[in-house]
């Protein structure tokens, strides 16, 4: 809601919200955040809102989002553990609760809503399973009145790497269809009363990263929610859907919807030349924002590059595992005063930085200006804020996305890590499923190797390749061996294997 938007001034809600600003909706008993990620923690709307009003935050292996609610003076966060209920009155059969995703790698949850007999389950960016839905819906008794669905990915993959054009298309569109087709499977399963997909979709106003919205030319991987309900009524047309835009309402009994006739004038499917004009109208209005965006990411100060040094050798005492896990070198090609070319060696048992580095191979390549580097360096900025804020360009060779190298920089937390080493030792490799590839019976492992999402409910396979739709990650399916991504191997033997012993 608030002006200044998300990441770096980069992410602005789509539609523009802020007619929605009102004492009104200020006014309110409540507040629940999934995650800390700021297009969802809008700490200047919480720090103007009365300090008794509660805010309800799940409980993370981090206490990031608790350290960011006391930076604005919100002492007192309600911290819920997963599927702890919060009364909503005095009512016990009013309650909201939270459903945090799995796999500690993503600090992501669901929020679960019950009131006067009606129940609502947001899922914000939580990618949650089919068992956690079901859960949800035995919590509630029985199907959902409301059921919100995100259908976009939110990353700075591919749309920062340096691809042309044709491999970026096809991998946004790997991207796009997975999301979207995991999101129908769940729903196929769960049949809420009525879906809302909302996608998203982010808009990008600062000139520098304006030709990255969607809607100005097909595919990208920031859907609209238009295009996503388009998506779900051809597949699942017996699944009521709506697709609604900031001050519309639906009335959880007879599922009426209230349309906010400030959208009188406004089409998603306007076209490309009036979303075009749209965008650049909001991105005048915002034009302050993005100044102080800038403003508040001044040009280093000296010494910046040995305190980049520092930073990541400071990373490098958080987790062995991590850091075995990584074993590469990260090379950032810095731009403007004080910037250089810095290797980060990474793992896989310790971490040294060259300042003049450049001459060897390195996996990825992190091309930005340093403004935007130094905040992360200093302090100001966390490191998925500013991969969010796609301020960088990046290339990796070989082309295979590290996990745990993301995870280090997301969370840059002892607590957060050994969170995931626990989650990924207590993995049981030995529950498989048999599918039929090409006539052959396999067995192979249930639990995604990535984040263990149930592969019998996400596993898709083409051309002897099983691509899990949790976030596309695909094993091959002689070897198990991980093709796009540096992950454990999936376990895949012949069916008589078992059989026989
Ligand atoms: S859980 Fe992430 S790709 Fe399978």
């Amino acid at each position: 809601m608030s002006p200044g938007g998300a990441f770096l001034g980069a992410w602005f809600p789509f539609p523009d919200n802020s007619h929605l600003l009102t004492p009104d909706l200020l006014d309110v008993d409540l507040v629940v955040v999934s995650h800390e990620h700021l297009d969802h923690l809008d700490l200047d709307l919480i720090a103007g809102l009365p300090a008794q009003i509660p805010v309800v935050i799940p409980r993370y292996p981090s206490t990031i989002m608790q350290r960011r609610l006391r930076a604005i003076g919100r002492t007192r966060a309600v911290v819920l553990d997963a599927w702890q209920r919060y009364p909503l009155g005095d009512d016990p059969d009013d309650w909201l609760t939270v459903i945090p995703e799995q796999c500690p790698m993503s600090h992501d949850a669901a929020v679960l809503i019950k009131v006067a007999g009606r129940s609502v389950l947001h899922t914000n960016d939580a990618r949650i399973s089919l068992a956690q839905t079901r859960r949800a819906m035995a919590e509630v008794g029985g199907e959902f009145d409301l059921m919100g669905v995100q259908m976009s990915g939110a990353s700075w993959h591919p749309v920062r790497y340096e691809y042309d054009e044709a491999e970026r298309e096809r991998i946004s569109t790997i991207k796009r269809i997975g999301k979207f087709k995991a999101v129908t499977r769940l729903l196929r399963s769960i049949q809420p009363r009525l879906v809302m997909p909302y996608a998203g979709p982010p808009c990008f106003l600062d000139d520098d990263l304006f030709e990255l919205n969607s809607g100005l030319r097909p595919g990208g991987i920031f859907p609209d929610q238009g295009e996503a309900l388009a998506w779900l009524a051809e597949r699942l047309p017996q699944q009521p859907g709506v697709c609604l835009l900031p001050g519309d309402a639906v009335g959880l009994g007879d599922l009426e919807v209230f349309r906010d006739p400030h959208w009188q004038e406004f089409s998603l499917e306007a076209g490309v030349r009036e979303r075009r004009r749209y965008l650049e109208a909001y991105a005048a209005r915002r034009r302050p924002a993005i100044e102080a965006a800038w403003a508040a990411n001044p040009l280093p100060a000296a010494g910046f590059a040995e305190r980049f040094k520092a930073h990541f050798e400071s990373l490098g005492t958080l987790s062995e595992y991590f850091l075995a896990r990584i074993g590469m070198t990260v090379r950032f090609e810095v731009s403007g005063p004080g910037g250089g070319v810095w290797d980060a060696h990474i793992g896989p048992d310790r971490v040294w930085v060259e300042l003049d580095g450049g001459e060897g191979h390195a996996d990825y390549r992190l091309v930005l200006d340093g403004r935007w580097l130094d905040g992360v360096i200093s302090g100001r900025t966390r490191w998925e804020e500013l991969l969010l804020s796609l301020r960088f360009t990046a290339r990796r060779q070989p082309d295979r996305y590290n996990d745990y190298l993301v995870g280090l920089l997301k969370h840059a937390d002892r607590a957060a890590l050994r969170a995931v080493e626990r989650f990924e030792d207590a993995r049981d490799p030995e529950e498989t499923i048999e599918i039929t590839v090409g006539g052959e019976q396999l067995q192979v492992g249930r639990f995604c190797p990535h984040a263990g999402e149930d592969l019998a409910e996400t596993g898709v396979v083409v051309n002897g390749v099983l691509r899990c739709l949790g976030h596309n990650f695909e094993f091959d399916l002689t070897t198990g061996s991980c093709l796009n991504a540096r992950c454990e191997p999936l376990v895949v033997r012949p069916a008589y294997i078992s059989e026989a012993v």
